[in-house]
């Protein structure tokens, strides 16, 4: 498809267009825990969102997405500085334009954005996410900008916390602003110290499973969850000197965890403890090429969302207990925030075929509609493609 036409046709020609690309992500490992000072162990996708874009003259900004035409051109100005519901999706760059210009990277002129994304939507492979850092890199190599990943993905988590109001912690940013290709990142979201483990799957693909059902109510239960760790913490912190869930391990956690007041917030609490005990150890399985243990480590995972942290909810249920029952899946389980969404796999690749097979038949009764299968690719980061 050629995006600069498509631009032309959009915005009118003129002016010097560039053309970019984005990833999506998909997290192997370490779910709500990145805004419990815990570790996660996401990696880039090929998937993504690319984009067209030109500096203006003036101080206008007009947003066009492929993927909803109907919207039309989304326009507001620099100077217009709340969110607006009928601006739609184009919230989300502008969230990032003008939390970047609170961090001092401030655009004088305006732009013409036009994306299109291959991330399903809502399917918990962060397309809100790819966006935030897509816009973030284009301005920045618009009006030669001088910042960092890492500081890109800063820059969208804040425009997620602030300007969206969705209270969500770094990783999705962050793997998508620092993301490689055939590589994990093994992320310590207390510090950002980062590394890239080398994804040495012989044999095995990530199988990607969406639940297409649409996450509705998905972004109030998603702060509801964090308010409910945020409690356990401060009932905790009156016997024990952390800062954060991610400080306590297992045993830490059995000996205080009486402390916490409500029985609901103690399961939210314990979950994001183990998830990032568990986290630390599937990396260190994955380094020692233990693939088999890193998909054990992966349905613990499931089950302790499943039971501890309740998010998963009877679309991701069936996906991942079909997979668990299937010769040559190796581990299972929901990806991402959950309500819905996807569900990710490690599969020897001689059966996908079959797993796929199954898996969708289970669903198909169950549930009553398809579930649809993607092989994911990693990919790198953000970049200019023309
Ligand atoms: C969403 C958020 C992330 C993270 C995950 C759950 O994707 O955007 O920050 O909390 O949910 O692990």
């Amino acid at each position: 498809m050629d995006l600069k036409q498509e631009f032309v046709r959009v915005f009118g020609a003129g002016g010097e267009i560039r053309e970019y690309f984005a990833p999506g992500r998909v997290n192997l490992i370490g779910e709500h825990t990145d805004y419990n000072g815990g570790h996660v162990f996401p990696c880039a996708l090929t998937i993504g969102t690319y984009a067209c874009a030109r500096r203006r003259e003036d101080r206008r900004l007009r947003f066009y997405s492929m993927n909803f035409p109907e919207a039309g051109i989304l326009e507001s100005t620099l100077d217009d500085k709340e969110y607006r519901k009928e601006l739609g999706f184009s919230n989300y760059p502008r969230g990032v334009i003008l939390t970047a210009a609170q961090e001092g990277y401030r655009a004088e002129q305006g732009m013409d954005i036009l994306y299109y994304g291959t991330i399903p939507n809502s399917s918990g492979l962060s397309s809100s996410a790819s966006i935030e850092v897509l816009t973030g890199y284009i301005l920045k190599d618009l009006f030669g900008f001088d910042f960092d990943g890492i500081a890109n993905a800063k820059i969208g988590q804040r425009a997620e916390n602030e300007f969206i109001g969705v209270n969500c912690g770094i990783m999705d940013q962050f793997a998508i602003a620092m993301g490689r290709k055939d590589s994990a990142i093994f992320l310590d979201t207390a510090t950002l110290q980062y590394e890239y483990a080398p994804l040495k799957l012989d044999g095995v693909k990530i199988l990607i499973m969406n639940t297409n059902k649409k996450r509705g109510l998905g972004d109030s239960k998603y702060n509801e969850r964090r308010a409910e760790c945020e409690s356990a913490l401060r009932d905790l912190q009156r016997a024990v000197d952390i800062k954060t869930l991610g400080d306590l391990d297992e045993e830490g956690f059995v000996l205080y965890s009486d402390m916490i007041r409500s029985q609901v917030c103690m399961k939210r609490a314990r979950h994001a403890v183990f998830e990032n005990r568990r986290t630390i150890r599937a990396a260190e399985a994955l380094r020692a090429g233990d693939i088999p243990e890193f998909g054990r480590l992966m349905n613990e995972s499931h089950v302790s969302l499943r039971r501890d942290y309740e998010v998963t909810g009877p679309e991701l249920d069936t996906l991942v207990e079909a997979a668990w029952e299937q010769e040559g899946v190796i581990g299972a389980r929901m990806t991402g925030a959950g309500f819905g969404g996807c569900a990710v796999s490690l599969v020897k690749e001689e059966y996908l075929p079959v797993v796929m097979d199954a898996i969708g038949k289970t669903y198909r009764e169950k549930i009553g509609y398809e579930p649809t299968f993607y092989i994911a690719e990693t990919g790198d980061g953000p970049s200019r493609i023309g």
